[in-house]
């Protein structure tokens, strides 16, 4: 094992840790979290996870965030749209208030190391629970349902995103809902590696927002708001014009009745835009309810609280497109930095399992 890791026992019997920054280092946290450059960004990626990232994870941890460009290839894609989708998704990141100076913005296929866990994670999982993800039964069902094929990569996806968060030594993944199933694959395979061959990896947890963790499509409420669906009237993307977005919460989907309640089962229509307003203003979305005579009234307000969170979002992005060279640094350095974090740790996985060292 390579000399400067560190193996700490901490938690649960079997959790190891290893520290790249050295003995010296005191304790830290280490945080990983990804978006896939598959659609442009919608306020359910801001409010489930790139806000927080911005505002209190990047200042509490050691933080990598990653457009994690190698998860947009399991689906059919247009290679000219996945490039510019990516640049935008990392021009984004940083309007959000990702500071550089604070956190690692990076590319996923810049770092090789990804690639090269994900095949040892592909040695450790299993067919049937990689069969099991219910985002693989969806989109799988769907692609079948349209006559395509599905490919072997959408199957194998949760390796890739283990080999993501693991080779970072990462405790701490803040994600949104739907994304909770693959970080309890991704603690099995590390317990389960560390089991077989000895203690390479930290055993990570999701962490999911309290508020918004799961908004949902506006003309839809019972899908969730995702980038990457056909019909866009439903979803808010961060680069909408104020008026594209005032006009798809007003015509948002609400329920039969006519009182404003915060109930999921009955009324999911109005709950997400009482969800969406507690995000936005920081209230409780029941309490909020109790504000509202009407739909319309509500809708308005809904709407003016999600214009006025993106704003700064949507000057900020402008402003970095005109420098373009500053977005690339950005991407350079960090991809630099996470590889030489994650590359002692991939390393000692490719050793503990019995693979020759080069000489
Ligand atoms: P993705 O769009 O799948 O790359 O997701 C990037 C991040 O945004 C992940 O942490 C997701 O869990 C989160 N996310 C995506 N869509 C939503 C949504 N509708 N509500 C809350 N969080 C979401
Ligand atoms: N699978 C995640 C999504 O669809 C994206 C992702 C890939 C990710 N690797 C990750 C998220 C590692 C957190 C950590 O949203």
């Amino acid at each position: 094992m390579t000399e400067h890791l560190r193996v700490e026992q901490r938690g649960e019997a079997g959790e190891a840790r290893l520290d790249p920054a050295g003995p010296e280092a005191g304790p830290y946290v280490r945080i990983f979290s990804g978006v896939k450059p598959t659609g442009h960004l919608t306020l359910g990626n801001y409010l489930g996870a790139v806000r927080r990232w911005a505002e209190v994870d990047q200042y509490r941890a050691d933080a990598l965030f990653c457009v994690v460009d190698l998860h947009a290839l399991t689906v059919e894609h247009d290679p000219a749209r996945v490039r510019r989708l990516s640049r935008q998704a990392a021009t984004l990141l940083l309007a959000a208030g990702l500071d550089p100076g604070r956190c690692t913005v990076f590319v996923q296929s810049h770092v090789d190391e990804h690639a090269r866990l994900s095949y040892l994670m592909e040695c450790v999982a299993a067919d049937g629970e990689m069969r099991r993800m219910i985002q693989y039964k969806e989109k799988s069902t769907r692609e079948a349902a349209r006559g395509g094929s599905v490919r072997l990569s959408l199957l194998t996806y949760p390796a890739l995103m283990a080999a993501d968060i693991l080779a970072y030594g990462t405790h701490e993944v803040p994600v949104g809902d739907d994304q909770a199933q693959h970080v309890e694959l991704t603690r099995d395979l590390a317990r389960r590696f560390n089991q077989r061959y000895g203690a390479v990896f930290t055993v990570p947890r999701a962490v999911v927002p309290a508020v918004a963790a799961r908004v949902m499509d506006l003309q839809d409420p019972a899908a969730k708001m995702g980038k990457s669906h056909a019909e866009t009237s439903g979803i808010v993307y961060l680069l909408d014009e104020p008026d594209v977005v005032r006009k798809k919460v007003m015509r948002a989907v609400t329920d039969s009745g006519s009182e404003v309640t915060y109930d999921r089962v009955e009324q999911p229509g109005v709950a997400n835009l009482l969800d969406l307003l507690a995000a936005c203003t920081g209230g409780e979305p029941a309490e909020l309810a109790g504000g509202y005579a009407s739909y319309g009234a509500l809708k308005r307000d809904v709407a003016d609280a999600v214009v006025e969170l993106l704003r700064p979002v949507r000057e900020r992005h402008a402003a970095l497109c005109a420098e373009p060279e500053r977005v690339d640094a950005v991407l350079r350095e960090g991809a630099a930095r996470a590889g030489a974090m994650a590359r002692p740790r991939v390393d000692a996985a490719y050793a503990a399992v019995g693979l020759l060292p080069p000489a």
